[in-house]
């Protein structure tokens, strides 16, 4: 065990698996760093937290976020800069959402102090697995789950709070084909939609595997009263250029607020790019659609950053938007973001923060 200065133990590990990671090669959520983060929740009260090396955990059957699923996460990312060093982007945002997450499950806030410490000492440790190259990142995974071991519902009297981090490359290596979703629900007013609750992404699985069989990526999914609404594609907030001005689906009770989204508004308004947050009706973007005015389709994450769509799917027909290469506003927050992220433009927003 090696003593820091830290407010928490830290155990590093005597085997870094550094050496065995193509770089140039990364898939998604597929290779993990050397060390974690945890901190438990027992008796109202949040304990002393732990840097340890990455690997399984041991629980028992009856822990109760496996049965009644209170657990939340969130996505957030890192950036190798210029000088070498690291950055974290946006990290304050996720951490509110994060809290926002665990009012609505149920579950205790994370102080954001000590939040906020341990993804900085927990990258610090392991800064040698954020990528150099510039389409690539440190992908950081925050999470909460219900610990106690326990048979009924009602929620957990423990938690813990867990952080890994892995190298990653794009979410999407192609141009995505979405179908729009009027037969299933992702989220319903009153619901947990706006929450990054681990069961919203359970429940999109069947739904997409259909749509996947029938050669699309992902849904976009409709309002569950009228599916008259176009919400998110569950992996992402989307966005519409139509007549030139981006159109976003307006954050609401079943629509996550994605940081992402926001960012990509702020730098487009920048930009001098005109942006409407709102209700976008299917309707609307199936005339647009007809008349050749929706000329750009792309979501908008953590882990999908700005993911272009090749196609539309509505109830009647595909929509195969314009060739990619004529596509301006994406291509210019894609831009603004990237060159901020990676430390090469001006930061005049204060989104990075140093590890
Ligand atoms: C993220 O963008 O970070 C998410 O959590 C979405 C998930 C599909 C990876």
């Amino acid at each position: 065990m090696l003593t820091t200065d830290s407010t928490f133990e830290i155990k590093l590990t005597e085997s870094s698996a550094i050496e065995s990671v193509d770089f140039d090669d990364i898939k998604f959520g597929q290779v993990f760093s050397d060390h974690l983060f945890y901190l438990d929740y027992i008796d109202g009260e949040w304990t002393k937290g732990v840097i340890e090396p990455f690997g399984p955990m041991s629980m028992s059957p009856a822990t109760m976020c496996i049965h009644y699923g209170q657990s939340i996460f969130e996505g957030m990312k890192a950036y190798r800069q210029p000088d070498g060093s690291v950055s974290m982007f946006r990290p304050g945002a996720n951490i509110s959402r994060f809290n926002l997450s665990a009012k609505r499950m149920c579950m205790p806030e994370v102080p954001e102090d000590v939040f906020m410490q341990a993804l900085v000492e927990l990258i610090s440790i392991d800064k040698d697995w954020v990528p150099h190259n510039s389409n690539s990142s440190l992908y950081i995974r925050p999470f909460l789950f219900a610990t106690d071991s326990h048979v009924g519902v009602r929620p957990s009297n423990t938690y813990r709070f867990m952080i890994f981090t892995c190298p990653v490359g794009q979410y999407y290596n192609k141009p995505v084909r979405v179908k729009i979703e009027c037969e299933y629900t992702r989220a319903a007013i009153g619901g947990t939609g706006a929450a990054k609750a681990a069961g919203n992404y359970a429940g999109s699985l069947l739904p997409t595997k259909l749509a996947n069989d029938k050669g699309y990526d992902q849904l976009l999914w409709t309002d569950s009263k009228t599916h008259t609404c176009i919400e998110e594609c569950g992996t992402m907030n989307v966005a519409f250029v139509i007549n030139g001005k981006m159109i976003v689906p307006a954050p609401s009770d079943t629509v996550l607020d994605g940081i992402t989204r926001e960012s990509a508004i702020t730098l487009a308004q920048d930009l001098g790019i005109e942006v409407e947050s709102r209700i976008v009706t299917i309707a609307e973007l199936e005339k647009a659609a007809e008349n050749g005015t929706l000329t750009e389709a792309f979501g908008l994450g953590t882990a999908a950053t700005v993911s272009l769509m090749s196609t539309i799917g509505f109830e009647d027909g595909d929509y195969d938007l314009p060739d990619l290469s004529t596509w301006i506003v994406s291509s210019l927050i894609k831009k603004a973001l990237d060159e901020i992220r990676l430390g090469n433009g001006e930061d005049v927003h204060g989104w990075n923060i140093p590890v």
